[in-house]
């Protein structure tokens, strides 16, 4: 059975694609420092999966830790979600995301180097897009600087991939993920956000269970059919499906490095999410037009096509099937704090 190294496995995405790699007859070993998970996601997993997972309480930073790992275990590849994501914390805090997310990455790669492990997932955003002038978006279009400190961690995360692989035995594929969201339709796992949400999913779902007085529509006056942003929302579990696909197809690309879209290459503007909310939980939604958000993107959704044909991956699930899980997901978690 092959062995796959998760960084950050006990995370929203890392969690979920952690499900779906056992699924799919893979063995899995996490590294996590629990800065924005915690311990009983592991038991969810183990539940949902039925299968066991090695956890390694640790960070990607630590040298001794890292060697450690990979001494102990002969990896066939790795997916790196480690990383902090906050883009409003990433304005304050320039420094604590260079320092996580790029040193992160350098001290994974000259692991993998050291140990001889060859297979490199990344997780990057369609954040490195910035305002894309072309819609849908396609992997070619143009990288321009980035709208915040997290978006610049993603470029230059990418960036050194690529000329890490130019001239070093490493395979590794490139995920630009538009909108995660929803949770396992079991809901046993899903995210955690890290006080107020700044996502609109989280906000809906925390608003409708009363955690949040009032959501906030960042704007109505966009150039857009409602006047609100649009953007492509992703299912967790189509996102998570999508890395087992990459792990298959890493050591067999033509190129070393390559990189996808993970979107399901529809907008969606932010009333239809609310309304799309209000119809599958049948609770109207308190919510208000406010002004703008600095930094906002009027619209961004992403061209499919290469991640369908390549990887023969496709999104299943719709937005109504996002907003259900998310629902039921805050629904379980609210009775546990409760
Ligand atoms: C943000 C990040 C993106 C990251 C993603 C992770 C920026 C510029 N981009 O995307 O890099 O990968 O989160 O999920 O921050 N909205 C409201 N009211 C709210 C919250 C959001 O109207 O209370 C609107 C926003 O204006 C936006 C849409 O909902 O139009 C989606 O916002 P959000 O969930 O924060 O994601 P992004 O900003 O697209």
């Amino acid at each position: 059975m092959k062995k796959i190294l998760v960084t950050g496995g006990l995370g929203y995405i890392g969690s979920h694609t952690v499900v779906e790699l056992q699924s799919s007859g893979y063995d899995v070993v996490v590294i996590d420092n629990l800065d924005n998970s915690t311990e009983g996601v592991k038991e969810q997993i183990v539940s949902i999966s039925g299968r066991s997972i090695d956890l390694v309480i640790g960070d990607v930073n630590d040298e001794q830790t890292m060697n450690r790992l990979f001494q102990e275990h002969n990896f066939y590849g790795v997916i790196h979600f480690a990383a902090y994501k906050a883009v409003g914390e990433s304005v304050d805090n320039p420094i604590k995301y260079y320092q996580n997310n790029i040193t992160g990455l350098i001290c994974l790669l000259g692991a993998m180097e050291r140990h001889g492990v060859q297979n490199l997932i990344f997780s990057s955003s369609c954040t490195v897009y910035g305002i894309a002038e072309d819609l849908p978006v396609i992997e070619d279009t143009p990288i321009k600087s980035a709208e915040s400190p997290y978006g610049t961690t993603k470029i230059i995360g990418e960036k050194i991939i690529q000329d890490y692989t130019k001239h070093k035995n490493i395979n590794a594929i490139l995920l630009r993920y538009f909108n995660p969201v929803g949770a396992h339709p079991s809901a046993k796992i899903g995210e955690f956000p890290n006080g107020v949400p700044s996502n609109l999913v989280p906000y809906i779902t925390q608003t409708a269970a009363g955690i949040r007085e009032q959501l906030v529509i960042h704007g109505n006056d966009y150039n857009t059919s409602d006047g609100t942003c649009i953007r492509d929302y992703i299912h967790v579990v189509d996102l998570a499906k999508a890395h087992v696909k990459a792990m298959i197809f890493v050591d067999k690309m033509p190129n070393s490095v390559d990189v996808f879209n993970v979107g399901t290459g529809n907008g969606s503007s932010v009333l239809e999410v609310v309304k799309a909310f209000e119809e599958r939980s049948d609770i109207r939604l308190n919510y208000i037009v406010g002004p703008r958000r600095d930094g906002d993107v009027e619209q961004i959704f992403a061209d499919t096509q290469k991640i369908n044909h390549v990887l023969q991956w496709q999104a299943e699930y719709d937005l109504h099937d996002m907003m259900y899980h998310a629902w039921l997901w805050q629904k379980s978690i609210s009775r546990k704090i409760n």
